[in-house]
């Protein structure tokens, strides 16, 4: 018989697809996003949708009302901005986790699947495993550490089941590809789609994955049924390694285009070596999928319309990144920074 499920984020990028694979598995899905990062196209109409924001706890209790399973996708995720922009971005991203969690053990829910993030781990030597201490270097970081430390809390306090996933790059249609922030393979897409050159910070040489959307949302749904994946931690993430210039040389064949990535100082830390390791449950994982973001990514890509960018919670509070940094800045960005100060 299919569940109550609450998808939080259902209008972004990964929670969409979520709510997709949990529609066709036939469950009965809520979906609660404020639409400050998603949008209604987004929505699938099968599910109901609630328009509100996570930080009101009375609606996050009302809401909760009769749901077995609660996918907390909700976030504000631009890992790069969270240094200029702490209070907004823990504003965003921890007062939900709290309201969840205090709404969930008082609606007796079975069980809390949180999509957390590769950056709890910090500048730790990749390949990343689970059993690797929380080491943030950025708010966003500590703003998922923090969440993820409050499921282990509320579990031994008050017996809330948890999954925590850490997915990693993940890539694919229905990502915001204007966020300077985000994914560099939609960042890049954006800039050839306005004739402009792909940016490479350093020589290239360093080593991301890339993760297709589907697949990570298949493995962040079946987080909420594994036996096996209660209480614990599972990276999510491809273990197909491709430097940055690969990646950018296929974007650049794929979209035929006659540009060259210009290479520009990389500041001295290296922020996204990540690269998963495989681990159970079965089911789990993803593997890299070029040929499918091929067809699909740039497809979808290239049929949108002058993609706009918003972050209209998080105006910056210290000065932003320069998004062309001088040597040893420090600090990175894909782009334009369309931030207020
Ligand atoms: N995309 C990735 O590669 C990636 C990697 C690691 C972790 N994650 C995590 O996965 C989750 C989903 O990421 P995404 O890429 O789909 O992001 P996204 O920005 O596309 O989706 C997030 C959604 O949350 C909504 N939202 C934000 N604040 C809200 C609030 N206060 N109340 C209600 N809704 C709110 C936004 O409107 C947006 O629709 C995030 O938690 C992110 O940190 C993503």
């Amino acid at each position: 018989m299919g569940k109550n499920i609450l998808v939080t984020g259902g209008a972004g990028f990964m929670g969409s697809w979520l709510v997709d694979e949990l529609l066709m598995s036939g469950h009965n899905v809520t979906s609660i996003d404020d639409l400050s990062g998603g949008y209604m196209r987004n929505v699938n109409k099968e599910c109901s949708f609630v328009r509100g924001d996570l930080r009101d706890t009375a609606l996050v209790n009302k809401v909760m009302k009769g749901i077995d399973i609660v996918y907390h996708l909700a976030a504000y995720a631009a890992e790069g901005q969270s240094v200029f922009s702490p209070i907004a971005i823990n504003d965003i991203n921890i007062k939900p986790m709290n309201n969840l969690l205090v709404a969930a053990v008082n609606n007796g829910v079975g069980r809390f699947v949180f999509t957390s993030s590769m950056a709890v781990y910090g500048n730790q030597k990749a390949p990343f495993s689970e059993d690797m201490p929380r080491l943030p270097e950025d708010p966003y970081g500590a703003g998922k550490a923090y969440c993820e430390n409050m499921l282990e809390i509320f579990q031994a306090a008050h017996g809330l089941d948890y999954t925590i996933i850490r997915p990693h790059n993940v890539y694919g249609p229905k990502q915001n590809i204007a966020d300077p922030f985000r994914n560099v393979l939609g960042i890049w897409i954006n800039r050839l789609m306005s004739n402009r050159h792909p940016i490479i910070y350093g020589g290239g040489e360093q080593v991301r994955a890339f993760s297709y959307v589907e697949e990570s949302t298949k493995a962040i749904a079946n987080a909420g049924f594994f036996e096996k994946a209660v209480n614990q931690i599972i990276n999510v993430g491809s273990p197909e390694k491709v430097t940055i210039n690969e990646a950018c040389t296929k974007v650049l064949r794929i979209m035929a285009s006659e540009q060259r990535p210009e290479h520009v100082p990389q500041g001295p830390r290296k922020w996204h070596l990540r690269t998963a390791r495989r681990r159970n449950p079965k089911g789990c994982w993803t593997t890299e999928t070029p040929t499918r973001w091929k067809k699909a990514f740039l497809k979808w890509s290239c049929g949108q319309e002058k993609s706009e960018h918003r972050s209209p919670h998080t105006s910056c509070l210290l000065k932003s990144p320069d998004p062309r940094p001088k040597s040893g800045s420090g600090r990175r960005c894909d782009g334009p920074v369309h931030i207020t100060f």
